[in-house]
C-alpha cells in the first residue's frame, strides 16, 4: 500500500529562503519539497502551503479522510489558531509538527502552541532537516 502523507505549511512559509534566513535559513519550500520527493519515492506526497487559516482547516479534514500521516509547520497559526487545533483533534491521520525554529526559545508571544498536543511528535530547531526527520518518522510508523 502506498503511504499517503500530507506536507502542509502555513503562512509565510512561502518565503522561506528569503525571510530571515538566520533564523530560517537560506532553502526555499520548493528545495525542502524535492528533498521530501527524493527521500521517499516510495511515499504519495500532497506537499502545500497556504496563507489561509481556513485553507489549512479545509487540507486537515481531508487530509483525515484521505492520507496516513499529516507533517505540518502551520507556522504563526501555530501560535493562535483554535479552529487549526480543532480540526487537528479530529483528524484521524498520524499528525507531526514541524518548526524550523526552536519557538520555544524565542519570543514569548510563540510560547502558545495550538499543534503540539494534537502532535505524535514536534520537531523543532533543525531547519530544514526537520521535515525530513518527522518524514522518516512518518514513514517508519506507517511500515
Ligand atoms: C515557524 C515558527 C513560528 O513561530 C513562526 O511564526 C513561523 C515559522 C518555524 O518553522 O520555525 O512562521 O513555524
Amino acid at each position: 500500500m502506498t503511504k499517503r502523507i500530507f506536507v502542509l505549511n502555513g503562512p509565510n512559509l512561502n518565503l522561506l529562503g528569503t525571510r530571515e534566513p538566520e533564523i530560517y535559513g537560506t532553502q526555499s519550500l520548493k528545495d525542502i519539497e524535492q528533498a521530501m520527493r527524493a527521500a521517499a519515492p516510495d511515499c504519495d506526497i500532497a506537499f502545500r502551503q497556504t496563507n489561509s487559516e481556513g485553507e489549512l482547516v479545509d487540507w486537515v479534514q481531508e487530509a483525515s479522510q484521505t492520507a496516513h500521516a499529516v507533517i505540518l509547520n502551520a507556522a504563526a497559526y501555530t501560535h493562535t489558531s483554535v479552529a487549526l487545533h480543532d480540526a487537528l483533534k479530529a483528524c484521524q491521520a498520524r499528525i507531526y509538527e514541524v518548526h524550523l525554529s526552536n519557538p520555544a526559545a524565542r519570543d514569548p508571544f510563540r510560547q502558545t502552541n495550538y499543534v503540539a498536543t494534537c502532535a505524535s511528535a514536534s520537531i523543532a530547531g533543525l531547519g530544514a532537516r526537520g521535515y525530513l526527520v518527522a518524514l522518516e518518522a512518518a514513514r517508519e510508523s506507517l511500515s
